[in-house]
């Protein structure tokens, strides 16, 4: 995939460098354009079309397509897209299309090129209890079909985030989510602790792909009791909507996915990156400063489809769908495998409008099939059950 030459900060990239960051007043930077009401007709020049078939509706995307009708405009309005992560807290969002933690940094970073308020929620880059400055670079690399990446969860500290975010989330439509990650269950508490409450703040995901310092280095996200420990205090430290990141970095995702909604997460997001590894030119090393690297981008879906589709089949807590979603069809194989919602990730890099982009396709394509809402598409490429869900879901494995 072809990365798009605009370069987008993410935060403040000295981060680290300048570690007392958290007690200077911060300057509030207003997010342009975010509040201000976009087209959703405005054709998205050079980008993929939705294959719909004939009317104006299906030709959402395409540049040189008559404009929908009055009538069809009414219709696209009354389609229900809305859903709500966390059934028992509320964390109700607009639509099922999410941006993930990683590629949309803060949300004020895209203020200027996207309507920012359109996007169902958005999951802010990963948040520790201190500031991190990140790994050594090279950090990220192109793969076919993706990218490797080691930033290393650079980040200005919760502290620092609550001051300088907090206030500008606090005006926005469009939920929050804090991405947060730590290398003990006392970090993961700490920061949920001080983002509890906070205006501006809708929900935490927990990133559980970092290293367990109590446990050696493990991932609290490979080891389930570990994954059903972090989640639990966590649980028990705030009653914000809590979200649990699943690893694909295993051999079997399922108990792990169930001890975390057993610990009492209100949904499950899938999937973090793929532990990968690039050489350098003269493979002499590892290219990536810090050897490993994660891997995104279309390369990883099949992987993601999979991990959504055993674990839809094991737990009843909604599901997040993240991995190499770059169009409408990836969104609607993701619904079909039991996923209520989808992150955009890598793809933003490239097309920063995709996630806006892909609501609306969402709704043509609702409309194009006669549904008033598009809950029918969720879960209908499972297996048919014919009584309880079984402890194992279908199995993929020869
Ligand atoms: C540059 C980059 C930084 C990321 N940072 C985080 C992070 O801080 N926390 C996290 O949970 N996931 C992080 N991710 C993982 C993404 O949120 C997502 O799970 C993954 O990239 C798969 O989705 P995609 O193929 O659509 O990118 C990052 C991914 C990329 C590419």
């Amino acid at each position: 995939m072809k990365a798009k030459k605009t370069v987008i900060a993410f935060g403040d990239m000295r981060l680290g460098v300048d570690s007392d960051r958290s007690r200077r007043t911060p300057t509030v930077r207003k997010p342009k354009g975010a509040m201000v009401p976009v087209d959703r007709f405005k054709p998205p020049v050079g980008r993929a079309r939705v294959e719909t078939g004939a009317s104006a509706v299906a030709d959402l995307g395409n540049p040189t397509a008559v404009q929908p009708t009055m009538a069809e405009r009414e219709a696209l309005d009354r389609i229900d897209l809305s859903v709500d992560l966390a059934p028992d807290r509320g964390l109700l969002l607009a639509n099922p299309i999410l941006v993930a933690s990683g590629t949309f940094g803060y949300g004020v970073e895209y203020g200027e090129v996207v309507d920012v308020q359109r996007i169902g929620a958005i999951c802010c880059k990963g948040t520790t209890l201190r500031p991190r400055a990140g790994n050594q670079p090279p950090r990220v690399t192109e793969t076919p079909g993706g990218m490797l990446n080691s930033i290393g969860l650079q980040n200005p500290g919760v502290d620092a985030v609550i001051e300088k975010y907090g206030p500008i989330w606090q005006g926005w439509k469009v939920p929050v989510i804090v991405n947060v990650a730590g290398e003990s269950i006392e970090d993961y508490v700490e920061v949920a602790r001080r983002l509890d409450g906070v205006p501006g703040v809708a929900g935490i995901e927990l990133n559980i792909s970092c290293p367990n310092v109590g446990k050696g280095g493990l991932q609290f996200a490979i080891d389930r009791d570990a994954a059903r420990a972090v989640t639990a205090a966590v649980r028990r430290a705030t009653e914000l909507p809590l979200l649990v990141k699943l690893s694909p970095n295993v051999a079997d995702v399922r108990p792990i996915a169930k001890a975390i909604e057993e610990a009492g997460a209100d949904a499950i997001t899938a999937i973090n990156t793929l532990s990968g590894l690039a050489v350098s030119p003269d493979r002499t090393r590892a290219f990536l400063g810090n050897t490993y690297g994660g891997l995104s981008g279309p390369a990883v879906k099949p992987v993601a489809l999979r991990i959504v589709y055993e674990v839809a089949q094991v737990v009843s807590i909604p599901i997040v769908a993240i991995g190499g979603v770059t169009n409408l069809d990836d969104v609607l194989d993701f619904l079909a495998c039991g996923a209520v919602a989808v992150q955009v990730g890598t793809a933003i890099f490239a097309d920063p409008e995709l996630p806006v982009r892909l609501g609306d396709e969402l709704r043509a394509e609702c409309l194009r099939r006669g549904l008033d809402s598009y809950r029918p598409l969720i879960g209908t490429a499972l297996p048919q059950r014919t009584g309880p869900a079984s402890a194992k879901g279908a199995e993929y494995r020869p």
